[in-house]
């Protein structure tokens, strides 16, 4: 691999949204990274979040961007839909990628993705942060351990405030949100999934629902549900109200983020649960999933190991049973997957 025996790798971010700001924030607190340019069509937010954080060079175009010489990993932080055009162009320039949730909203786009890495020979990483966040990860160790045996039902739920729905309706639910419960379902059972059927309630008069339920069955015969919504009433003190639970012939494991064990009440801020597992400030470094996640990265781009514990591959069968999920939703019908 060509970055063996380098002692940092050189990080560059295309889309500095909130979540574009929350990678450099978690890039510049792993040791062995150094963020060295940053990119956003809106120039101003590109120069204004250089200086904040001291990023020596600030683009607007991702293909200039990507083209420069000494940068070893693109993370593609944009819009959902927009994915596919930054990530080939940082493959066609030798890079590494990093490409947020959803990989893309198009099947098809996802394979692109992951045939143009194995063209360049380059490592291509799905930003599924759940796989880095303690919680879910403990409960694969213990599937992967054996201690409940065979898992054969999953339920996996998340939920997020009424008002996140303005800005997210962007993007069809079962992309912008169910895709991280897929990617956990997948890495759980360690099975894809041959069948799917879903259905969805509108609340709102957006063009998509916001709330799903899907059930899948898997190649394996376990079987899942998943539910995601948009419909956390704004006043409840904590933004993140997701739950897992798996049953396997020999036990059950239990998740609950809001057994989350802070909490706190103020007058200013009235009562709270603030995160501490996905993205957190201690001590001016950014720590949790999202940090664990981008060292990871960088482990594997120095040692040149495999990415074993992320798959791409999943990341696209991921889009593949979404895009059923949308499409069970919109006919009604169960679908089946080649
Ligand atoms: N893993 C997670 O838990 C998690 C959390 C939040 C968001 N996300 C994902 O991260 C991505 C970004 O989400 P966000 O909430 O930050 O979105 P956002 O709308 O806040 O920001 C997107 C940014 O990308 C910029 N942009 C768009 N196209 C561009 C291009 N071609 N080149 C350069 N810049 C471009 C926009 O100007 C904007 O600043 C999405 O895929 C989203 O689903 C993941």
């Amino acid at each position: 691999m060509d970055l063996q025996g380098k002692d940092k790798v050189k990080v560059g971010i295309v889309g500095l949204g909130d979540w574009g700001e929350a990678h450099l924030q978690a890039f510049q607190s792993v040791p062995f990274a150094e963020v060295v340019s940053i990119c956003d069509i809106n120039e101003e937010r590109a120069q204004s979040l250089a200086e904040k954080y001291g990023v020596p060079r600030a683009f607007q175009h991702a293909e200039q961007h990507n083209a420069q010489p000494d940068l070893d990993l693109v993370s593609v932080v944009t819009y959902e839909k927009d994915h596919l055009e930054p990530v080939l162009s940082a493959l066609k320039n030798g890079k590494h990628v990093i490409v947020e949730k959803p990989v893309s909203v198009l099947a098809n786009a996802a394979r692109q993705m992951e045939a143009e890495a194995k063209r360049q020979g380059k490592m291509i990483f799905p930003g599924h942060v759940l796989r880095f966040d303690a919680r879910y990860a403990s409960l694969h160790q213990a599937i992967r351990s054996g201690e409940i045996g065979v898992p054969i039902s999953l339920y996996l739920k998340r939920s997020r405030k009424k008002s996140m729905f303005a800005v997210y309706q962007r993007t069809h639910t079962v992309f912008m949100s169910t895709v991280h419960d897929i990617d956990i379902a997948l890495w759980y059972t360690g099975s894809r999934v041959r069948k799917v059927s879903a259905r969805g309630i509108w609340t709102t008069t957006a063009e998509v629902p916001d709330l799903l339920w899907a059930s899948l069955e898997f190649e394996n015969g376990a079987l899942a549900v998943l539910e995601s919504d948009w419909l956390t009433p704004d006043s409840f003190h904590a933004g993140v109200n997701d739950a897992a639970e798996v049953i396997g012939d020999r036990g059950i494991l239990q998740l609950n983020t809001l057994a989350n064990g802070l909490y706190g009440w103020s007058d200013q801020k009235g009562s709270l649960a603030p995160d501490a597992f996905i993205h957190y400030a201690l001590a001016d470094r950014y720590r949790g999933a999202l940090h664990e996640q981008m060292s990871y990265i960088c482990q594997c781009l120095i040692s040149g190991q495999e990415p074993l514990y992320v798959s791409f591959a999943d990341a696209v069968h991921g889009i593949e049973i979404a895009e059923a999920i949308e499409r069970s939703i919109a006919s009604g019908k169960e679908i089946k997957l080649n």
